[in-house]
């Protein structure tokens, strides 16, 4: 008898000793507003800008973006550091020099001229961003790739290419 009351008393001690006692089925702490693992993060407020400060006005196309934008100056610092970003996301298609000769072009996917010539060049700045930044016809955007700024970058690039044919 007195070892039944022994072992109660025990358990008890070790059962009020855990504070926390947690079982499968109650999830308080788990059902919460926090963004658990796997899950989406909550969405961009609108008109948010982003971390480089300049936002690109959205719903506009290749076409009509560039009527909305102000290019800055371009520099050869600039173009430095898009043949950098040329090199990443350019050359498989438009090639080393921009004559459109890059791998993917020669499975296909074929620029229409080279962006050295006098049909890209003759283009604003702004165009070429826009191209950039929204895809053309056939190129895919890049604005999920770059920021605004490495984009602008390769505009800078784009104009040296021009220069260089
Ligand atoms: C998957 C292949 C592919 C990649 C990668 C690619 N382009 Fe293009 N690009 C094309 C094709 C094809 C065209 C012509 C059709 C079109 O305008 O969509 C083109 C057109 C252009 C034009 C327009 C030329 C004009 O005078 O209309 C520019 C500018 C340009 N690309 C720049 C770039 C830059 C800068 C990058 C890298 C960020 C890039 N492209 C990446 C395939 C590609």
């Amino acid at each position: 008898m007195w070892k039944r009351s022994l072992g109660l008393a025990l358990g008890l001690i070790l059962v009020s000793a855990s504070s926390a006692v947690a079982f499968w089925f109650i999830r308080d702490m788990y059902d919460q507003i926090s963004i658990k693992p796997q899950e989406e993060a909550r969405p961009m407020p609108k008109d948010s800008v982003p971390v480089g400060g300049y936002a690109v006005p959205r719903g506009y196309n290749y076409l009509t973006l560039e009527t909305v934008l102000t290019p800055p100056a371009l520099t050869p610092e600039m173009a430095a550091k898009g043949k950098v970003l040329y090199g990443k996301f350019c050359e498989p298609c438009h090639g080393t020099k921009g004559l459109g000769d890059g791998p993917v072009a020669l499975k296909g996917m074929r620029p229409w001229w080279p962006l050295g010539s006098p049909q890209t060049q003759a283009r604003s700045d702004g165009y070429i961003f826009a191209h950039i930044w929204e895809g053309g016809p056939l190129m895919a955007p890049y604005k999920y790739a770059l920021s605004v700024t490495e984009a602008w970058e390769l505009v800078a690039y784009v104009r040296e290419l021009g220069r260089s044919q």
